[in-house]
């Protein structure tokens, strides 16, 4: 350093601006070309990063909507990113362009959680053979799921009848039902992925959901965006288990599920689950050296599971009793229904969907209106490509605005409202309705989906055969804003569960 004078100093900061400004510019250029999505303006080397709320990114993109239109484009850093919005544009990148929309675009973040080429998971699995190998394995493990002796109806059955004895133990004091929602629904996925539940005092499951709730958090914010779009300062010595440092510890809770079951299994029994399933693949992968069947793997398709199935169905669960206690008429129209169809003794199945139109009518408005995954997870195209006009070159980030379609003022009577009659005809009967896309759509729309369903049903009609829900006496209404964090969830609020 010394040699340098302070002339050579300027003279290589310059050079060093000038080839950055370069490099920018090259990460740019795609801007310039003609049908790219319009947008607001980016910085240099920070592109629109700043000009973007990570506290409320579902609100920010909503501004932008209005100003650019359905399908607007971003730079974050150097990574180009095209939003799209509403029913007709969210629709034909996803189904219509689907072979060119389903990829993921890289996560550096995770790469401390062993993500690599070769264990790459399901959610963040780049589109192509591993990708397919473990959806294929995950679908066909969750519909074949009489695997072990109970089928997985029984074990949501079962796991309610626990739930609603959980909140008969509050014996109609206020209480968060938050907490109890959530064991409820990991012992759902535990039952799948490790053939057992745990009791709700049970250390490893608090552990478990106390860690998933940090994960959470840090998968959120402008700190993960900067690093994902900057990846080279996950470099510097020790940032990513400090920032990280709640996620790290919940894949090592679950190693420590996972190997407890990889010692007990025994080759000579069928699969007790989904993990046995798993690690008879890995003994048949042995030979084949292009499969992702392998113990790094397994961690990954099991965190995958454990942390896409739980929040996201526990939260819709707590939204659905928040907008119960909000529209109480609401909640007597479908205990009607529950003791016209069930009476007070007979527990739901899911056959008795068909004949409860009302109930179901609700526990989809329930979905559309909480609207808990707002913009999705990220896709990536994977060639060029053309949605609504626009071109999207290869390696565009996508953003999937699925609250603007839930919440689409061209399709919905009432976009903004809890309003069940959304999903009724005049007869009362139940209707599907297209824009209802709370999964996402295409290859790659929620693997869960059924199991999601399964559970919002047979919990939520199990609770409300037992119980009505209220707002705490002297406790002003809750409201029904919700806090964003990645996904959408009620500010915390307390109910009073009573007997009927
Ligand atoms: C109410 C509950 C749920 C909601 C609202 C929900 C929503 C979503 C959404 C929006 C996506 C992203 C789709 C896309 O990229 O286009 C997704 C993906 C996924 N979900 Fe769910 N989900 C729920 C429950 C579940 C459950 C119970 C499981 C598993 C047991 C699950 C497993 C997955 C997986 C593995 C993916 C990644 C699929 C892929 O990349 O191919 N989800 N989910």
């Amino acid at each position: 350093m010394g040699l340098l004078t302070g002339e050579a100093l300027t003279t290589l900061a310059v050079a060093l601006a000038i080839f950055l400004l370069l490099v920018d510019l090259m990460h740019r250029r795609v801007r310039w070309a003609a049908r790219y999505p319009p947008g607001p303006v980016p910085l240099p080397g920070l592109g629109n990063l700043l000009q973007l709320d990570f506290q409320d990114t579902p609100h920010s993109i909503n501004q932008l909507r209005r100003r650019f239109g359905d399908v607007f484009s971003l730079q974050l850093a150097w990574t180009p990113v095209v939003v799209l919005n509403g029913l007709e544009a969210v629709r034909e990148a996803l189904v219509l362009r689907g072979e060119d929309t389903s990829d993921r675009p890289p996560m550096a973040i995770y790469k401390h959680l062993g993500f690599g080429p070769g264990a790459q998971g399901v959610i963040l699995a780049r589109y192509g053979h591993a990708w397919r190998e473990q959806r294929r394995f995950s679908v066909s493990t969750l519909r074949n799921f009489g695997l072990g002796k109970k089928s997985l109806e029984q074990w949501v059955t079962q796991e309610a009848a626990c739930l609603c004895a959980a909140f008969e133990a509050q014996a109609g004091r206020p209480f968060n039902p938050q907490n109890l929602l959530n064991k409820a629904v990991s012992n759902v996925i535990a039952s799948l992925t490790h053939g057992r539940r745990f009791e709700y005092d049970d250390p490893i499951l608090l552990k478990l959901l106390e860690l998933i709730q940090i994960s959470l958090k840090e998968d959120t914010g402008l700190v993960p965006e900067v690093l994902n779009a900057i990846p080279v300062l996950l470099n510097i010595p020790g940032l990513a288990s400090k920032v990280f440092s709640g996620q790290r510890a919940f894949m090592a809770t679950l190693d420590e599920l996972v190997t407890e079951h990889r010692e007990s299994r025994d080759p000579a029994q069928p699969p007790r689950d989904l993990t046995d399933a798993f690690l008879d693949e890995v003994e048949k992968a042995k030979v084949k050296p292009e499969s992702s069947f392998n113990y790094e793997n397994l961690r990954l398709v099991v965190a995958d599971l454990f942390s896409a199935g739980m929040v996201t169905t526990s939260t819709t669960l707590t939204w659905a009793l928040l907008l119960m206690i909000l529209h109480p008429e609401v909640q007597r129209r479908v205990q009607q229904e529950i003791d016209e169809v069930l009476g007070q003794e007979r527990r739901p199945e899911m056959a008795d969907q068909a004949r409860m139109p009302f109930t179901t009518a609700v526990v989809h408005e329930v979905q559309r209106f909480a609207d808990i995954v707002p913009l999705g997870v990220p896709h990536m195209t994977s060639r060029d490509t053309e949605v609504q006009g626009f071109l999207i070159p290869k390696g565009t980030m996508l953003f999937l605005n699925l609250s603007s379609v839930l919440k689409d003022e061209a399709v919905w009577e009432k976009p903004f409202c809890f309003h069940p009659q959304h999903f009724l005809d005049a007869q009362g009967h139940f209707v599907k309705q297209e824009a209802f896309m709370p999964f996402s759509a295409g290859r790659r729309s929620c693997l869960g989906e059924p199991l999601a369903r399964m559970e919002l049903f047979l919990f939520f009609t199990c609770l409300l055969q037992r119980f009505s829900f209220s707002v705490p006496t002297g406790q002003p209404r809750p409201s029904d804003h919700g806090l964003y964090a990645f996904l959408v969830t009620p500010a915390p609020y307390q109910l009073c569960a009573v007997p009927r």
